[in-house]
């Protein structure tokens, strides 16, 4: 075999990266409807899953877009780098979104749905996940600690 001057440093954080993805309106997280959504900021949220991901021996990549497309990209994303998990709170693309749907089905990474509120508990529009429905698991009502428990729940697998 010739050398190469290929870098072949194989990506060590890769297999324990956990993709924290978030969708539109989130990044007004606690200031956004505190009464449903709380008063922790995205960045609180951030702070907890890096601090419980350091005990677990974990990493998190932490993201969020108001704009479907980039969460379909970032989806891609997790499988090329192998990341170990995606946890995504879509915000409400999780209702209308055939292309996230299609973006987790289309993945072997596995995914876990978060969301803050309870929406079985609110609007029928949001009763429908197309998430949900392609997703591994779900967690929904706890507030930030839903994205905890995600997390729990991809170290677990
Ligand atoms: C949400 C619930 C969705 O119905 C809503 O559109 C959101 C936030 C939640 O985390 O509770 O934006 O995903």
């Amino acid at each position: 075999m010739p050398a190469t001057s290929q870098d072949n440093t194989p990506d060590v954080s890769a297999g324990t990266t956990v993709f924290v993805l978030n969708g539109p309106n989130l990044n007004l997280l606690g200031m956004r409807e505190p009464a449903i959504y709380g008063s922790d900021t995205l960045d609180d949220i951030a702070g907890m899953l890096e601090d419980r991901a350091r005990e677990l021996g974990l990493h998190i990549d932490m993201r969020q877009s108001n704009h479907e497309g980039h969460l379909v990209d970032w989806l891609h994303e997790a499988q090329a780098s192998g990341a170990k998990a995606v946890l995504i709170n879509a915000g409400a693309y999780t209702h209308t979104s055939v292309a996230l749907h299609d973006a987790i089905k289309a993945i072997r990474t596995p995914v876990i749905e978060i969301h803050l509120s309870n929406p079985h508990t609110r609007e029928p529009f949001r009763h429908k996940s197309f998430v949900g429905m392609a997703a591994k698991g779900s967690i929904a009502g706890f507030g930030a600690r839903s994205y905890l428990l995600g997390l729990e729940a991809a170290a677990g697998l």
